[in-house]
């Protein structure tokens, strides 16, 4: 699944705005957070969706690069003093480390715009049309909002320190996690005109990978190390956050992710085309070790 990651790469940097001196460190800053290196989850299942789809990889990477945008932005701010106050991301400073607590906070919102900046691109336009762009404008920003991503971070910093259940937890990874894991599918089978068949079936793909991957992300907090990971591990704990994990007992855990990576391997029985791909994906996500 890693095999365009340059691609991917060197589109995100073209969308980037031109530094100049007196924003340059705004514009550095998220280019700093950009490039630092994730595991790109997102813009590669947008880009295998669509090319199952019928689509094209080089008309889905508009989308792939705005979600990825997305999830950087949400990163920079997950990690400052007010939210998980973390000092390491992607096994380098965190931003605030490097830029200062304001400048974080203006190049993870300067990431959210750019995000529809791309995605509503001339480039994106060309490739796509007008109405496939407006609807993955409409994903991005569902997934993204309070009924989203930011829905899913105010559960998680009001849970801390509480006793809650299991559907409690499972609502706000379907949130924090799973709306913009969903929303990267979405955008595959938006860009690729997917059947309706074929984008339920890729949305319950990513529902049961979405939630594998908080609960793996989760584990990874209690038994990986700080340099393996590259953000720091005990963060969890330190925060008294409510986890799977924490509630559940790693072992619990591990059938749990184990029981819906096989549910996300199920829903791609419907397509026609190879999807060896998003299957061995969906393991190695289960088995990763960062
Ligand atoms: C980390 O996401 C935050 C979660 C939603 C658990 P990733 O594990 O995809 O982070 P990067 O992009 O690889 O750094
Ligand atoms: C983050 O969850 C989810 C986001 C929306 C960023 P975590 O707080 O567990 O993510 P990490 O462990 O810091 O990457
Ligand atoms: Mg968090
Ligand atoms: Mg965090
Ligand atoms: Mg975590």
């Amino acid at each position: 699944m890693t095999d365009n990651r340059s691609g991917i790469e060197k589109e995100l940097l073209s969308y980037l705005p031109k530094k100049d001196e007196l924003t340059g460190n705004l514009i550095s800053s998220m280019e700093y957070s950009l490039m630092a290196g994730g595991k790109r989850v997102r813009p590669m299942l947008v880009t295998e969706f669509a090319k199952i789809c019928g689509g094209s990889e080089e008309a889905a990477m508009p989308f792939a690069c705005a979600i990825e945008m997305i999830h950087t932005y949400s990163l920079i701010h997950d990690d400052l003093p007010c939210m998980d106050n973390d000092d390491l991301r992607r096994g380098k400073p965190t931003n605030h480390k490097v830029y200062g607590e304001a400048c974080a906070l203006l190049a993870g919102s300067g990431l959210l715009t750019l995000a529809f900046e791309a995605a509503s691109s001339e480039k994106a336009v060309s490739l796509n049309g007008t109405e496939k762009c407006l609807a993955a404008v409409s994903v991005l920003s569902q997934a993204a909002g309070a009924q989203g991503m930011l829905g899913g971070q105010i559960i998680d910093l009001e849970s801390e320190g509480k006793k809650v259940t299991v559907d409690h937890l499972k609502t706000m990874d379907a949130k924090k996690t799973g709306a913009l894991i969903i929303a990267s599918a979405k955008l595959g089978c938006i860009s690729a005109g997917a059947t309706r068949a074929q984008t339920d079936a890729a949305v319950k793909y990513a529902e049961n990978i979405g939630l594998a991957f908080q609960i793996i992300d989760d584990m990874l907090d209690i038994t990986s190390s700080t340099e393996e990971l590259g953000k720091p591990v005990g963060s969890d704990s330190e925060n008294e956050k409510s986890t799977y994990a924490a509630l559940l007992g790693l072992e619990e855990c591990r059938r749990i992710s184990t029981e819906l990576t096989e549910n996300a391997v199920k829903a791609l029985e419907v397509f026609e085309n190879d999807t060896s791909k998003l299957r061995d994906f969906a393991y190695y996500l289960l088995n990763r070790e960062n």
